[in-house]
């Protein structure tokens, strides 16, 4: 499938945000918070971390923030911010803060295995219940609350959107211009790096990267299209051998990817990767979804200016992350957490955050009429595909895991290691998860 039709919507952005809720009326008990007056939840500060800072991700949340004054106007929103694509720079912060027992209010991560380490430290809170109470449980799709389920059959989080990581964006007129069709499809990546060969050649930046996060996104969608769902999923259970000859080969094709990107990628955070392909300085980028959001906000038109297909041989799989909030043990004013909660959960909440940051709402009741036509094709996808959940963006590994798989990677791609040292590290990475 290809995707290619226009859509309106808006970006994501790789910041990180420091967010604090603090209630300004009501009559709540013991906040102990800022001394603003109590929250009707008993919480007179709720604070956070969304890690979107800028661009459209900071739209989005904004939205999102707006939705919730108007849902529980007792509750003031503050927030600060700390920049790093995909939350890494969110995370160190709020990990010192959990180590200090300071723990915000509530805090982004994403759902899945990244939360198991909360879990295991007993720092976040089961949320369960409150998919009762908010009425989650029947407007999630039933195999997606069974993704948000950890080993012990409880739920920790609530996601406010689902993006998928498997995408390539393309520049056309870049193609074009250098002998490349722009309307090809590619039935593996070896088809794709055909005419990656020939956009060397001529002197064109093939496929654009940024620093090590998006290089771990870049391979992990090589892992999925040579080893196929099944086999990608066994990397994650145990069943798929990572010391194994498919492994070999996909690392090779990994190699071979990054032979064909720009040099400069480890100074890089994901907007400029995108940019390159925005500003026709390279011909292909893969990155998440919120990407579609960088070329709508400067006016670029899907199907014309750029170009967004599944990543060669994964066609048919949705690799799928979700963004969420947590209640964090000992939160200083739960209720007020809550209240954000039940906004992150609602139609409304979910509507005007998607809306605005290129990724689908989780809820199955939202109008797909309502979203862009890239963000319809990614509805569309998400309700038939085989979905399989990311690395590197938390769904699949714990976080030791995939800070493991980081270091092994950037070492390989900066010529720290050889590629039968870097495999050894990817098995001894996982394996300690
Ligand atoms: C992802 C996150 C997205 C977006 C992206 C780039 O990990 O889920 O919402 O922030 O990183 O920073």
């Amino acid at each position: 499938m290809r995707i290619d039709r226009r859509t309106s919507a808006t970006v994501a952005t790789a910041a990180l945000v420091g967010l604090a809720l603090a209630a300004c009326s009501g009559g709540g008990s013991g906040d102990g918070g800022t001394g603003d007056g109590g929250a009707s939840g008993g919480g007179a500060e709720v604070e956070g971390g969304p890690w979107w800072a800028a661009g459209a991700g900071l739209g989005a949340r904004d939205a999102l923030v707006g939705v919730f004054e108007e849902q529980h106007p007792d509750v003031e929103f503050i927030n600060g911010a700390v920049a790093g694509g995909a939350g890494s720079a969110a995370k160190d912060l709020l990990q010192s803060r959990l180590q200090a027992q300071d723990p915000p209010d509530t805090f982004q991560a994403h759902a899945g295995a990244e939360l198991q380490d909360y879990i295991d430290a007993a720092q976040i809170e089961d949320v369960s219940s409150l998919y009762d109470e908010f009425g989650l449980t029947d407007v999630f799709p039933a195999d997606l609350v069974d993704r948000l389920k950890s080993d012990d059959g409880a739920i920790y989080s609530i996601p406010s959107n689902i993006h998928r990581a498997n995408v390539v964006w393309a520049n056309p007129t870049v193609l074009e211009a250098n002998g490349v069709d722009p309307a090809a499809t590619y039935a593996d990546l070896d088809a794709w790096m055909a005419d990656l060969d020939k956009l060397q050649a001529a002197g064109v930046t093939p496929l654009s990267v940024a620093t090590t996060w998006t290089q771990v996104n870049l391979l992990e969608t090589v892992l999925l299209a040579d080893l196929g769902a099944e086999g990608y999923n066994g990397l994650w259970d145990g069943s798929t051998d990572w010391e194994g000859a498919e492994v070999t080969a996909a690392l090779e094709d990994f190699e071979k990817l990054m032979s064909y990107t720009n040099t400069d990628r480890d100074g890089l955070d994901w907007p400029e990767a995108t940019q390159m392909v925005i500003d026709g300085n390279a011909a292909f980028n893969v990155m998440g979804d919120w990407a579609v959001a960088a070329f709508e906000e400067q006016g670029k038109t899907l199907g014309t200016d750029f170009t967004a297909f599944p990543v060669p041989g994964t066609d048919g799989v949705f690799d799928f992350l979700a963004d969420s909030f947590t209640l964090p043990v000992g939160a200083p004013h739960p209720d007020g957490a809550k209240a954000w909660l039940e906004t992150v959960g609602s139609l409304e909440g979910q509507v005007a955050f998607n809306k605005a940051k290129g990724s689908i709402p989780a809820r199955t009741d939202a109008d797909p009429a309502e979203f862009s036509e890239y963000q319809q094709t990614a509805i569309e996808s998400f309700g038939n595909d085989t979905i399989v959940s990311s690395l590197a963006h938390g769904a699949a590994a714990p976080v030791a895991t995939l800070n493991a798989i980081s270091d092994a990677t950037s070492k390989f791609t900066s010529g720290g290691s050889d590629l039968a040292t870097y495999q050894s590290e990817l098995a001894a990475a996982t394996a300690q998860g």
